[in-house]
């Protein structure tokens, strides 16, 4: 499974590469927005290169949406993102436009993410229209007393069923046994902030242990 963080953020990449745990980055126009160095459109293209210059060479990609919601300027601004750099999958969001826009940039052999899946039929259509990564939110779900995980797993079988190759890439993660859940259902991967990929490691007993070791060798070897 891979492991994606979801900031736009520099610094959070670079203590997600330290844990090891960068396989990909997303990135939304609300994360775009909270990064200061961000005030026009040229400095958010910018922004998305230095993303993928961040990634190592071989491995990665940066998911970057676009804002527009016709299907013309969807289309142009999602070839306009695709070229700022290899690395780039170019997000769309699943609504009818976004679905012809997947379409259309998939034939030219554009990557796309499509994003705010929080339904089976939408997943289906924008594996259909050779999406090469869906993202369902599971938190969003969850927020509405809808079962979040349940969606992954209904989306998993389906696709299952008819092997399509675009891969589910669990969004919206709020807490670690997202991640672990999403992992027993086997996605391709999950998008997280790294705060909740951090709190994978945490254990009372490795704490506890720890502690006795370290103690137990003090008070005998010199
Ligand atoms: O990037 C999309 C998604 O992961 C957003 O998550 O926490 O805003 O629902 P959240």
């Amino acid at each position: 499974m891979k492991f994606f963080i979801d900031t736009a953020n520099l610094n959070e990449l670079k203590k997600a590469k330290m844990l090891g745990v960068l396989d990909g980055v997303t990135t939304n126009p609300s994360l775009i927005a909270k990064e200061s160095i961000c005030s026009n459109k040229n400095d958010v293209y910018k922004h998305y290169i230095s993303i993928c210059n961040f990634l190592e060479k071989n491995n990665g990609d940066v998911s970057a949406e676009v804002i527009s919601t016709n299907y013309v300027d969807m289309i142009q601004e999602g070839e306009t993102i695709s070229l700022l750099h290899p690395k780039i999958v170019v997000k769309i969001p699943a609504t009818e436009n976004g679905i012809k826009t997947i379409q259309y940039l998939s034939k030219k052999k554009i990557k796309t993410n499509c994003t705010l899946i929080f339904s089976i039929g939408q997943a289906l259509l924008a594996a259909k229209a050779g999406s090469h990564y869906v993202s369902p939110f599971v938190g969003r779900l969850d927020d509405i007393s809808y079962n979040g995980l349940n969606l992954i797993k209904e989306i998993k079988t389906i696709y299952n069923y008819y092997h399509f190759d675009t891969k589910i890439l669990a969004a919206s993660i709020r807490h670690p046994l997202h991640i672990i859940e999403c992992a027993k259902i086997g996605v391709d991967a999950v998008t997280s902030p790294l705060n909740i990929i951090s709190c994978l490691i945490n254990h009372p007993l490795t704490k506890i242990g720890l502690e006795k070791f370290l103690k137990d060798y003090k008070n005998k070897i010199c």
